[in-house]
């Protein structure tokens, strides 16, 4: 089995979903259940015998500890994080908690149980770190896409946060041996994804006949990917990557902000149209920008493509598509994560920051 961290949340539950869609190695989903992880999610697999939900924290020595002697998994998924820039930007401390402090107790109760694994399973045993392309800062219009060697130069508390977790788990296979991969994706969009990111608030806040609020000129750039492009880039990481190596996951799909929200609407005038005949675009509302808002993120996903032959399955065009489509579908999922924690952030991220 392999013990996933994080399941509960946008990427880590659709990672889920399709492992057990594809497998019957079970998995046990080790998830804090902070706002942005959710259950209902995970509503199929109740009763499926191959998921073992545990609510916990990854910082949580003992519990981690006792679950990986208790079921051995032959693998550590690590998706569990604070992920949210604007949020980080409001109360950093989430962010240094989970994603470095729980990160390395994570690394520390996973280094002590690969130790004691007999020589086979030691062997075969791997520790995947999920993590983003916000690491390498922002790029200017003309400068190539990020690679794996591009320098770290992180600009938000969220993204040097992530920073740190990598330089970690670097360190720990340099100095302990442990046996790890680190995937650095880029923007992901797609089912079940918390409507406070770009892509689903827009949709929700368009049916909900809201403003639309674009931060700044709407003309950052960044990199979409279908979320399950992304599982299944790990996965394949996860089954032919090389130890030590770092992939950039990426789908080539680089897009200012405005034109995203732009599509999303035209593909809500298609789907639901308003009921006044009005297009979705009349709710964009420009308003103040995110405080040291990176300009452009575009990912190299050819060490990726060359040396594991992964290719996404979903252009941008089928990929927004069944999006909006989801969502449209999904209402009830929709209002069950507008809790009153939800009301509270959009209270306090969006009051009065009309540009
Ligand atoms: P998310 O915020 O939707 O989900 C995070 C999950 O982690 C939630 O279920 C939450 O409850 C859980 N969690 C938080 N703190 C925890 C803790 N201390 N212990 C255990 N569980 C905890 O995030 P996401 O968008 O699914 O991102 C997953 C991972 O992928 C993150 O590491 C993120 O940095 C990375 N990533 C995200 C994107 C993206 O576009 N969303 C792109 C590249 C990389
Ligand atoms: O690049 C990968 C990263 O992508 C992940 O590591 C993060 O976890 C994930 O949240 C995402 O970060 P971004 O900051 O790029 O995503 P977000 O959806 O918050 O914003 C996307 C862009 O849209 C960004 O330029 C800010 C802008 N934006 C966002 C919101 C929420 C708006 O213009 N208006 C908004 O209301």
């Amino acid at each position: 089995m392999i013990l996933v961290t994080g399941g509960a949340g946008f990427i880590g539950a659709n990672f889920v979903l399709d492992w057990l869609a594809q497998h019957d190695e079970p998995v046990i989903n080790l998830d804090k259940l902070t706002y942005a992880g959710n259950l209902e999610t995970l509503a199929s697999l109740q009763g499926d015998a191959r998921h073992l939900f545990v609510h916990g924290d990854i910082g949580d020595a003992a519990l981690v500890s006792r679950l990986l002697a208790e079921h051995k998994p032959r693998a550590v998924v690590n998706f569990a994080a604070e992920s949210h820039v604007d949020r980080s930007i409001h109360g950093p401390e989430d962010f240094i908690q989970t994603n470095i402090v729980g990160t390395f107790h994570l690394l520390e109760s996973v280094r002590a149980y690969w130790g004691s694994l007999p020589g086979d399973e030691r062997e075969a045993f791997r520790f995947l770190h999920v993590s983003t392309d916000e690491v390498y800062g922002s790029l200017g219009k003309d400068d190539p896409a990020f690679t794996e060697n591009h320098r770290y130069e992180p600009n938000s508390p969220y993204s040097a946060s992530k920073a740190a977790s990598d330089h970690l788990v670097r360190a720990y296979h340099h100095t302990y041996g442990l046996p790890v991969l680190t995937t650095n994706c880029s923007n992901n969009y797609g089912p079940y994804h918390f409507p406070e990111k770009l892509i689903p608030l827009m949709i929700v806040n368009a049916l909900a006949g809201k403003a639309l609020p674009v931060y700044g000129d709407g003309m950052q750039i960044r990199d979409w990917l279908y979320v399950k492009d992304h599982c299944s880039a790990i996965r394949r990481v996860l089954e032919a990557g090389r130890l030590g190596e770092v992939y950039n996951v990426g789908g080539w799909n680089e897009k200012p902000n405005i034109e995203i929200v732009n599509r999303v609407c035209a593909l809500l005038d298609e789907l639901r149209p308003r009921a006044d005949g009005q297009p979705y675009a009349a709710q964009i509302s420009y308003v103040t920008d995110r405080p040291g808002h990176d300009r452009r993120y575009a990912i190299d996903a050819r060490k990726l493509e060359a040396e594991l032959g992964w290719k996404p399955a979903e252009t941008f065009e089928t990929g927004i598509r069944k999006t909006v489509q989801w969502y449209l579908g999904n209402p009830d999922w929709v209002a069950h994560v507008q809790s009153g924690a939800y009301r509270e952030w959009v209270g306090k991220q969006y009051s009065g920051s009309a540009a």
